[in-house]
């Protein structure tokens, strides 16, 4: 299989004459690595996915595979496999035939079918399975075979639509780690379709993030813990710290005292974008530039961890930041104790990216209020 690049260049698709379900999306995948694109129920993963597919007509913007603009080509000529959310298997097939149906249209001669579906069925850990017929596979065998059934007619681009979603958790894990190994091997350019963070994480070369139909930040997954770009992105990743403050020639002064920099913006109104295991309790007095001392709040036992709410040893000050402590430190509400802020986590994102914030509405503590989307 080659390997192709994917390029996405201001792709829009409106549904009817007024929903916008993906404004001017950009994006490039390099040729052999795994994206995902991530991100909650509506935001546009599967327009995007069908329109590289050739299954849905951007209104405009194009697509192009290797520099090769590709937009008017119809499906049946592109060079993608696709596997859907549900395995689309025939029923009155056997699981070789479902395997070897792509060749079968391509008029493939019968021998060579059946060598190419046998070493398929390898690859998807499914030797000897080809007699079955698709009512006797379970769930995760399904979407194996339908893994199978997409890449024997060797696809430029492989194209998964929450391929595990149906399936319970220790077998996500299994197949994930399988799709992986695969497309590693192979090395064909996939596009991964999730809603699921742990598994865009684990499994991606670069994450796209969509929010309502735009990329909000793409990236690698460690990228996305240590340098979210906006506040949305953060809270989707489950950065529970979120403080207000200032930033001044590289040292961002907030509620919990003034901290050097370590990335993000560097002078100007900020946010201090912490997560809570970027923090830790520490013994003794404060004496690194990360140290704060503060006051407990409140305390909650998880039984693996205790989770700590501190606030600012200054009086009047409220602001709450939350860290997770052994579960065998127990101090009361109003001891005073150090924590350390991970002096390379100083990440200080824009503040107008708060206006804008979609979010749950349960507004956690120790984080900053946000505008909620209108249209939510
Ligand atoms: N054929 C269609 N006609 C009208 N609206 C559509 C159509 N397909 C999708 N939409 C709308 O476009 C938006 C994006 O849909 P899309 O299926 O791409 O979302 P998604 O990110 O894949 O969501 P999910 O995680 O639920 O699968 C949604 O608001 C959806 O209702
Ligand atoms: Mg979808």
């Amino acid at each position: 299989m080659s390997s192709t690049a994917v390029s996405l260049l201001i792709l829009t698709k409106t549904f009817g004459n007024l929903h916008q379900a993906v404004k001017s999306l950009n994006l490039d995948i390099k040729p052999g690595r795994l994206v995902s694109l991530l991100g909650e129920s509506g935001c546009g993963k599967t327009t995007t996915l069908r329109m590289i597919a050739g299954l849905v007509r951007p209104n405009s913007g194009s697509i192009l595979f290797d520099g090769v603009d590709i937009t008017d080509t119809p499906t049946e000529k592109r060079p993608v496999g696709m596997v859907f959310q549900k395995s689309l298997l025939f029923p009155h097939m056997s699981i070789a035939e479902n395997v070897g149906f792509g060749l079968k249209m391509q008029k493939v001669a019968q021998t060579e079918i059946d060598e190419k579906v046998e070493k398929m069925l390898g690859l998807v850990q499914l030797e000897g399975y080809g007699a079955r017929r698709v009512g006797q596979l379970s769930g995760g065998q399904e979407q194996r075979v339908s893994l199978a059934r997409a890449l024997i007619v060797e696809p430029d681009v492989l194209l998964l639509d929450e391929p595990l979603s149906a399936l319970d958790a220790n077998l996500r894990v299994q197949m994930r780690d399988l799709i992986r190994s695969i497309q590693q091997q192979i090395g064909v350019t996939t596009v991964f379709v999730t809603h699921d963070q742990a598994e865009a994480v684990e499994i991606s070369d670069r994450i796209a993030l969509l929010v309502d139909g735009r990329i909000e930040q793409y990236a690698t997954p460690e990228e996305f813990y240590t340098a979210p770009e906006s506040v949305k992105v953060a809270r989707f990743f489950g950065t529970s710290n979120l403080l207000e403050g200032h930033a001044d020639r590289g040292t961002f002064t907030c509620a919990f005292g003034s901290f050097p920099i370590n990335s993000g913006l560097t002078s100007g109104d900020g946010i201090l974008a912490l997560r809570q295991e970027e923090i830790s309790v520490f013994e003794g007095k404060a004496q690194g530039p990360g140290d704060v001392t503060v006051v407990v709040e409140q305390i909650q036992y998880l039984g693996t961890k205790t989770r700590i709410w501190v606030k600012p040893s200054i009086a009047d000050r409220r602001e709450l930041v939350q860290l997770d402590a052994s579960p065998s430190f127990r101090p009361q509400a109003g001891d005073t104790i150090t924590v350390r802020f991970n002096p390379l986590r100083i990440h200080i994102l824009p503040t107008e990216s708060i206006v804008e914030t979609a979010d749950s509405g349960e507004e956690t503590e120790g984080s900053i209020s946000t505008d909620k989307e209108k249209s939510r």
